[in-house]
């Protein structure tokens, strides 16, 4: 088999994969669910999915294929800079077999278009990459939509096996050495522009939690009063907590002297090592003033997920350049919670810092800017509308996030104050001059 054609077959596999999951995520609702808006933070899936549907077939079929239109008289209802999510529901959408109908009908042009187009000769194929854009876009709405089951109400729907059980990591803490390494990417072939391109970042030393802050820490912070002492926050974050009325993450509930966690329609008693979710940045700029440590910058946390001391190189994971594995993170929606601490030693950076990759996305300190030499690729509204103070990168995606949709350069944004994505957060501190010895 040529790599032309492996390559063809793993774009196939992925465009495959990525539509089983939007359709679970449509199918486990009845129409009139489908259409309702479970919150004004969010589209109604219907939305979602005819806007995966338009998406790729404004880049497969007219761009590449260069194939008449599909629906063009659909793709202002599904442009998501021309109306807010809260408005949507009020447009004239595609009903759902409208919709379901629609979107196979592109995904049949397009396996159509990707057995004959050259993937090659023209950046925008090259090793795939429109296609690969694609995927991930699919992706990050499947993740999306898991976001308004999360907020919908009523029984729960969806269903998956319960994570693996946690284990030892070893220290809390690991000492990031100081000094150069690899950002960034210039030659992973799917990888959107604003990771793009490598280029040599700088950190002092530094020490990073070995894993994500857990609801046990995190409740520990709330029983102290955390959410009632303004030294903890900065003072956009405690403007935030008193107007929002923040108490505790989104989703918990408590009972007596017992929390509970409320998530896919069930509640149930808070699992004590998974990593907590659902809080916003300010929350967790909170906690980490709290514990007398900080929010790792991204360079922080990127370096901690590839840098390996032993060659000087930054790996594509944590673990090294292979795929993820179910063996490696928490991912692919293939279990509806973060995992506890220690679940998956195998997935450990080479400094022995866990779960950077799955269970819940991390809040760090850093706006979200263009890298030194970042070149729009191939559309200004993927990223660069976005940069500015506005937004915080989160890295390292979660339980939610497609292997596709992420890796140790990806780089997601979201406005600090919100919730319903799922975020959750390691410290880091500076290390001293004594512990370096
Ligand atoms: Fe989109």
């Amino acid at each position: 088999m040529t790599s032309t054609e492996e390559l063809r077959d793993r774009v196939a596999a992925q465009l495959t994969r990525a539509r089983a999951r939007s359709v679970a995520l449509t199918d486990a609702v009845d129409d009139d669910d489908l259409v309702r808006q479970h919150s004004k933070l969010m589209s109604p899936l219907v939305w979602d999915l005819a806007h995966i549907g338009n998406q790729e077939e404004l880049w497969l079929v007219r761009d590449v294929g260069g194939r008449e239109p599909v629906r063009a008289d659909i793709d202002e209802l599904y442009d998501a800079f021309k109306h807010a999510r809260a408005v949507r529901p009020e447009l004239p959408l595609l009903g759902p077999a409208e919709a379901r109908r629609y979107v196979g009908e592109v995904r049949d042009k397009v396996f159509d278009v990707l057995e004959r187009v050259p993937l090659e000769g023209d950046r925008l194929v090259d090793g795939g990459f429109a296609f690969g854009m694609i995927v991930q876009h699919e992706q990050q709405h499947d993740e999306t939509m898991l976001a308004t089951h999360q907020l919908r109400v009523g029984p729960p729907v969806l269903h998956a096996p319960p994570p693996p059980a946690g284990g030892p990591v070893g220290p809390a803490e690991v000492l990031v050495p100081g000094g150069p390494f690899t950002m960034g990417t210039s030659t992973e072939a799917w990888a959107l522009d604003n990771e793009r391109p490598a280029h040599q970042a700088f950190t002092r030393p530094f020490f990073i939690d070995t894993a994500p802050v857990t609801n046990r820490a995190y409740a520990e912070f709330i029983a102290d009063g955390g959410y009632t002492d303004p030294r903890w926050w900065s003072e956009a974050g405690w403007a935030h907590a008193r107007k929002a009325s923040l108490e505790a993450p989104r989703f918990w509930l408590r009972e007596g002297d017992r929390w509970y966690r409320q998530a896919f329609g069930a509640v149930a008693p808070l699992v004590d090592d998974q990593p907590v979710v659902h809080v916003c940045y300010y929350e967790a700029e909170a906690y980490a003033r709290w514990a007398g440590k900080r929010l790792p910058t991204e360079v922080e946390w990127e370096k901690a997920a590839r840098f390996d001391p032993a060659t000087g190189r930054s790996r594509r994971y944590p673990w090294g350049d292979e795929e993820p594995t179910e063996a490696h993170a928490n991912l692919g929606q293939r279990h509806l919670s973060p995992a506890p601490v220690g679940a998956y030693p195998a997935g450990a950076s080479p400094l022995g810092v866990h779960q950077l990759i799955g269970d819940v996305w991390e809040w760090t300190s850093s706006d979200f800017h263009g890298y030194t030499g970042f070149e729009v690729f191939p559309y200004a509204e993927y990223s660069q509308v976005f940069f500015g103070s506005d937004y915080k990168v989160l890295r390292g995606g979660s339980f939610g996030t497609d292997p596709a949709a992420v890796r140790a350069t990806f780089r997601n944004w979201d406005f600090p104050i919100r919730r319903q994505i799922f975020a959750g957060f390691r410290c880091a501190r500076d290390a001293a001059p004594q512990e370096l010895a």
